[in-house]
């Protein structure tokens, strides 16, 4: 159970709604990580099967148990239909804890800053609870439209901080990081 309260496992803004994931959440991991579209700059985030995107969903649940907050599912506040992810993810970088911020939409609902708003929600929701734990970004170079997110949320280039990961160079956008 979440020691932030029910409250922070709901987040909403003007347009949208941010959910804890649940297990009937499972189908819509899927299908956003199974679009070659979601996954063209990260390739290894990439599923093909149910019983992996379970996996995945229990890997964010156990984040969710831990720490008390993780990933939400995004959807319209008028539509039943799952929009995509945003969220926070505790990781490492270069010796210094930190917040990766997180963000996969279907394809079909990109354009209309849905990721922006979201993003935008969760950043704030990182200063008031986590404060302590700066926030980062890590994009490939290419990702233009991840990078317009990152940007928009407040996050600026720090480009002596870039690191390599799973598919490659990722370059750093990160928010009160003094390192
Ligand atoms: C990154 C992503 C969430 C952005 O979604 P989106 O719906 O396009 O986001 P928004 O509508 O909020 O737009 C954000 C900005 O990106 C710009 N943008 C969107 N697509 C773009 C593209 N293909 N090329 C350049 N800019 C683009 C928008 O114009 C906007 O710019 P602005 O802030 O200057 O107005 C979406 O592309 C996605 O899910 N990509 C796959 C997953 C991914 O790469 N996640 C990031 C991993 S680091």
């Amino acid at each position: 159970m979440s020691d932030q309260g029910l409250a922070d496992e709901r987040i909403q803004t003007d347009r949208l709604l941010l959910q804890r994931p649940a297990e009937a959440d499972i189908d819509t991991i899927l299908s956003v990580h199974r679009d070659p579209e979601t996954c063209r700059y990260n390739p290894s985030d990439a599923l093909t099967r149910l019983d992996e995107a379970a996996a995945l969903y229990q890997r964010w649940d156990a984040q969710w148990q831990h720490h008390g907050y993780g990933y939400w599912v995004v959807r319209r506040h008028n539509s039943p239909q799952q929009l995509g992810f945003c969220g926070i993810k505790p990781m490492d970088l270069h010796g210094t804890k930190t917040l990766n911020l997180f963000y996969r939409f279907t394809p079909a609902a990109w354009g209309h800053g849905f990721a922006t708003e979201a993003a935008t929600a969760v950043s704030a929701w990182a200063a008031q609870n986590a404060s302590h734990l700066p926030l980062i970004a890590r994009i490939r170079p290419a990702n233009i439209a991840s990078q317009r997110v990152a940007i928009r949320v407040g996050l600026t280039r720090a480009s002596h901080l870039d690191t390599t990961g799973y598919d490659g160079l990722d370059w750093i956008y990160a928010a009160n990081l003094a390192v």
